[in-house]
């Protein structure tokens, strides 16, 4: 049996598949710029987080309908079940999908409607998390994340993601103090690519409740003072981190160490089609590469629902 694991840091867009890329082009006489599923498959070989994302936002315009959604949504947590998820926060990019002309109902619907499907086939728990794009103004990002509110589209979060280098999170600080004075959590990348200063300013200017990533804090003692003391959740992802070069070898990853220091880690997959497996791959690449021990696995699972946004007696439901 595969370690019960709170999935957190998981993007819907970087969950489709080759094939279900494919699938979702023909039936919406979407034309892509590939000649075959092996071309795309050629591509997937990034040099940097930004040469990742180019190849992600292309691909995701094959999400047309409400229907798409759902069916991507499942699919991912048929996948992520098998691979020990039990409960999963997931990340969507409402930029990404309204800026090419669909509504935020028909998207969040499709999404929920998925969500809503996995709990009842496999029990999988379910919180939804808005992810703003950092590359983008934030003006844009408040304008849409009111529009969320003002409509009542049900998410649980907001997060930032895309680009990091040059977008710091002090931009984002409105649209934070705004999901925050609406009762939505807040969480941020911070520190994948970008410097520990970044995650200074999650803290302190967005008043995250969990940094996504974050690995880069080991390079600031007090930094690491501080994220100790205070037991600040942060969603670390190794196969992304190889992938896309934050760390120069799975064997240089600094997740022993940040365990060492006493940091609240967690294990998470990101863009699971992408970077070579989904929950139990990234555990086995803690594991072998990594050489953590039982405890030390059991400590990442814990870890995992303890920063959930669970209530308190569901969390205690799986710990
Ligand atoms: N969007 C999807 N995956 C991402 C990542 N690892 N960093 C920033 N933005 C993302
Ligand atoms: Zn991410």
């Amino acid at each position: 049996m595969k370690l019960p694991v709170a999935e957190l840091h998981i993007h819907l867009e970087g969950t489709l598949e080759p094939d279900m890329i494919m699938e979702l082009a023909a039936k919406n006489s979407i034309e892509l710029p590939y000649e075959s599923i092996e071309d795309l498959k050629a591509r997937y070989s990034f040099t940097n987080l930004q040469s990742f994302l180019d190849l992600l936002y292309t691909n995701l315009i094959v999400l047309r309908t409400s229907e798409d959604f759902q069916q991507a949504t499942v699919a991912y947590l048929e996948n992520a079940q098998r691979s020990g998820v039990r409960h999963v926060e997931l990340f969507f990019d409402p930029q990404a999908h309204v800026e090419r002309g669909l509504s935020l109902a028909e998207v969040v619907a499709g999404i929920r409607a998925g969500l809503a499907e996995g709990e009842e086939r496999w029990g999988i728990t379910h919180k939804l998390i808005a992810c703003f794009w950092r590359h983008a103004p934030a003006s844009d990002a408040l304008e849409l994340l009111q529009t969320l509110v003002e409509e009542k589209h049900p998410i649980d979060g907001i997060g930032l993601d895309s680009s990091e280098i040059g977008f710091p999170p002090s931009l984002f600080a409105k649209v934070y103090d705004y999901a925050r004075e609406h009762g939505l959590h807040v969480v941020a990348h911070a520190g994948e690519e970008g410097p520990a200063d970044y995650i200074w300013q999650a803290l302190d200017l967005l008043k995250v409740e969990r940094i996504d990533h974050g690995i880069r804090c080991v390079e600031d003692r007090t930094l690491v003072r501080r994220l100790v003391a205070e037991q600040i959740p942060l969603t670390v992802c190794p196969l992304s981190n190889v992938r896309l070069r934050a760390v120069d070898s799975i064997h240089a990853h600094p997740l022993p160490q940040m365990l060492e220091m006493g940091l609240n880690v967690s294990v998470h997959s990101d863009d699971p089609a992408y970077f070579g497996g989904y929950m139990d791959a990234n555990i086995a690449a803690a594991i072998k590469p990594l050489g953590l021990n039982a405890a030390q696995l059991a400590q990442l699972a814990r870890n995992s629902f303890n920063s959930s946004f669970l209530d308190e007696a569901t969390k205690q439901k799986y710990l």
